[in-house]
């Protein structure tokens, strides 16, 4: 099994309140990004794509090794995997589509992820239980719905795919969507999504909050 990873970095960082891309902001000296991809290879994927914002080519191959290769993202995350998926080689059968935002990806998950595309499932994402209840509001924010908390899980990524039926659930998309994660776009196309088990280390950095943490983390 040939596995690529695609990492989505082209966004801006606003929520972090960074004067770079949020993909290049450092944790313990290293940006984010080379983090996620040391993950994913460390996890055992073969070859790294790695979307970047426009205009910021040069500064991201300053920051990655020379083998990893570089695509311009989208205005969305949706665009920005799409373009990830081009410039994917054709040899590669699974793709593992991962947020540079999950620099502490602990490669047993991803390895999670490559044993369950190996034993067959064309579609596979790592989940967490949801420990607060949660609840569904109006434009008032006034709560309409509780779900129950016990069929509920956090999604994460490293999330898997067989690389052709990813590539045609995105070709079957509307140019313009734009959805959170991949498991939905292959669920627009009628693809059953398997879980495994997620990992509280792979958490996203969104926030100064969450970089603090990922801080703490690494032991700075
Ligand atoms: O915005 P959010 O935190 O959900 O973004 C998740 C990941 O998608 C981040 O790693 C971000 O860099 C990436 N992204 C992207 N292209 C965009 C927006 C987000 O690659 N246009």
């Amino acid at each position: 099994m040939h596995a690529v990873g695609i990492v989505a970095a082209a966004g801006s960082g606003l929520r972090l309140g960074a004067d770079v891309p949020k993909a290049l902001v450092r944790l313990a000296g290293r940006p984010l990004v080379a983090w996620s991809v040391d993950a994913l290879r460390a996890g055992g994927v073969d070859e790294v794509v790695v979307t970047v914002p426009s205009g910021c080519r040069d500064a991201f191959a300053a920051a990655l090794p020379g083998d990893v290769r570089l695509a311009e993202g989208g205005a969305s995350r949706t665009a920005s995997v799409r373009a990830g998926i081009d410039a994917a080689s054709p040899g590669a059968d699974v793709v593992l589509v991962h947020d540079a935002a999950r620099p502490l990806t602990p490669p047993d998950m991803v390895r999670r992820v490559l044993a369950a595309l190996a034993a067959g499932h064309p579609a596979v994402v790592p989940v967490l239980p949801v420990v607060d209840t949660t609840v569904v509001v109006d434009d008032d924010g006034v709560i309409t719905g509780a779900p129950p908390r016990s069929a509920l899980r956090r999604v994460q990524t490293p999330q898997g795919f067989d690389r052709a039926v990813l590539a045609s659930a995105y070709a079957a998309l509307a140019a313009d969507a734009d959805l959170t994660d991949d498991a939905a776009v292959v669920r627009a196309a009628g693809v059953a999504v398997v879980t495994v088990a997620g990992d509280e280390r792979a958490a996203k950095v969104t926030v100064a909050h969450d970089l603090a943490l990922a801080e703490a983390q690494v032991g700075r």
